[in-house]
């Protein structure tokens, strides 16, 4: 205790940042926990610890759990100078590219930020609607009937399609042919936890030198500047509502417009971030929708006559229980008050999607797939948060669900769906997603035979 003299004034006390409790186990055990079972992990670990732990992971560093909806908001809130998210993912930089605004922070994310968000105003998605639906049309009515079938790699033809066509407005033909397999081909050299973790050991400036990657990665990347130069001259580009061709027409806030090696970024950002992510959505939508035949059949009356307020709540509660990522980041620059402690510079916080979305305090029964609780009461901007939040959150989360309503109302319509197999698939990491562990094998009848 300071005692005040007339020459020694009290000295306000220095609070001295510290991390929360967390598993102190070493770190190969932590490295197969986080890979292995990441969810009863988490689980496990608020159980144990409460709101806020801290797990250290090699390559990743040291990473403070957050599920308090106030500790969320000011996450997501605080200033993204002090926050960064960019630094966080820097593990995607040799595929996306250093102009990509997944990595970016400070100014230069903000810069590329605005640059990207007229493309995807809520206003704009009606005008991929109808190609989204026609997609969708085309390959279930060649998915087989009556037997089961993995919606898993389905989902990822759809949402592929239909990204590429977002973004480069290209109908059929040989480009588009030959596009769509060599990005299929360097998005599966990741997608295997295996390799995914090859990825990681090998690090960033390593794997940008690894050479089948590097072999996959000059194809796409020859074919996405051919693509950005030819149309950079369209004739018709003024009239083009395809991203590609709305990002040609912005312009930096001095006037310069983007260059070809900004724009070959920012394209591989919206297909490696818009794709595997929908497609892992639309899976569990089907999956669950398979297992609760009254929800089920309430959607099926939704999109027969209804207002699509079902479909909805639908969409809002497979992101919920079944979130595609588990946790967004953010590095600390300095220390910083999160929660109620003064965290260290360096350390990421990262605010938990998997728990926040399962508190029973907020969602009554969370383990239940319950949709009309949407209805009862609308999603919360810190506690339904799939899709992140703040100055980071995802640019195409509006297109995500748009797209996901328009396969599930072609879906619902065309074929009615049965569980393939008693048990419910349980989440496992594909990556960075969380998969159906049997790929949301399903049985698809159709309702025109
Ligand atoms: C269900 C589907 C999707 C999920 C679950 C999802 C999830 C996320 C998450 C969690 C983030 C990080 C947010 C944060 O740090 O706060 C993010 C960022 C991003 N997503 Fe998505 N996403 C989805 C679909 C899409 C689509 C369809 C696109 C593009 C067409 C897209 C483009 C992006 C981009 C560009 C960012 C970076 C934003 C920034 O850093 O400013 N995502 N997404």
């Amino acid at each position: 205790m300071g005692v005040a003299t007339a020459d020694k004034p009290i000295a306000a006390p220095v609070r001295k940042p510290e991390l929360p409790p967390g598993p102190d186990w070493s770190l190969p055990r932590m490295t197969w926990e986080w890979w292995k079972r990441p969810l009863p992990m988490l689980e496990q670990c608020q159980a144990r610890y409460g709101d806020m732990f801290t797990i250290r992971l090699p390559y990743e560093g040291t990473w403070v759990f957050v599920s308090n909806p106030e500790a969320i908001k000011q996450v997501f809130m605080g200033d993204p100078n002090l926050l960064h998210a960019g630094a966080a993912n820097i593990v995607l930089l040799p595929l996306l590219g250093e102009h990509s605004v997944l990595l970016l922070d400070e100014p230069e994310h903000m810069a590329q930020r605005k640059l990207m968000l007229p493309a995807f105003h809520g206003k704009r998605m009606e005008a991929y609607g109808e190609m989204m639906a026609r997609v969708a049309a085309d390959q279930i009515d060649r998915w087989p009937t009556d037997s089961p079938i993995r919606m898993r790699p389905r989902m990822q033809a759809i949402t592929l399609e239909v990204i590429l066509r977002a973004v480069f407005g290209v109908e059929e033909g040989e480009r588009f042919t030959q596009l769509r397999g060599e990005l299929r081909s360097i998005l599966d050299l990741s997608a295997k936890p295996r390799r995914a973790m090859l990825m990681v050991l090998l690090g960033p400036q390593r794997l940008g030198r690894f050479p089948p990657f590097r072999r996959k990665l000059e194809r796409v990347d020859r074919l996405l500047i051919e693509e950005i130069r030819m149309r950079r001259t369209a004739k018709d580009l003024a009239e083009r509502d395809d991203i590609l061709s709305l990002l040609l027409q912005a312009t930096h806030e001095d006037g310069r417009p983007m260059s070809d090696r900004e724009l070959r970024d920012e394209l591989m950002t919206l297909l490696v971030a818009g794709h595997e992510t929908t497609a892992t959505g639309l899976s569990w939508a089907i999956e669950l929708l398979a297992r609760h035949p009254a929800e089920l059949e309430r959607l099926e009356a939704d999109v027969a006559g209804g207002d699509g307020t079902y479909l909805d709540a639908v969409i809002k509660e497979t992101l919920r229980l079944r979130p595609v990522v588990s946790l967004v980041l953010r590095k600390l620059v300095e220390p910083m008050e999160i929660g109620g402690r003064l965290l260290p510079a360096g350390v990421s916080v990262a605010p938990s999607i998997y728990l926040v979305h399962r508190r029973p305090d907020i969602y009554p029964e969370p383990e239940r797939c319950r949709p009309a609780r949407f209805r009862e009461r609308p999603a919360g901007t810190y506690t339904w948060i799939p899709v992140g939040g703040g100055v980071r959150r995802c640019l195409g989360g509006a297109f995500a669900e748009f797209e996901m309503s328009a396969v599930l109302r072609e879906l619902v319509s065309r074929r009615s769906l049965r569980p393939a197999g008693d048990a419910p698939e349980h989440s496992v990491r594909s990556t960075i997603t969380n998969v159906p562990s049997r790929g949301a094998e399903v049985i698809a009848i159709s309702r025109t035979n």
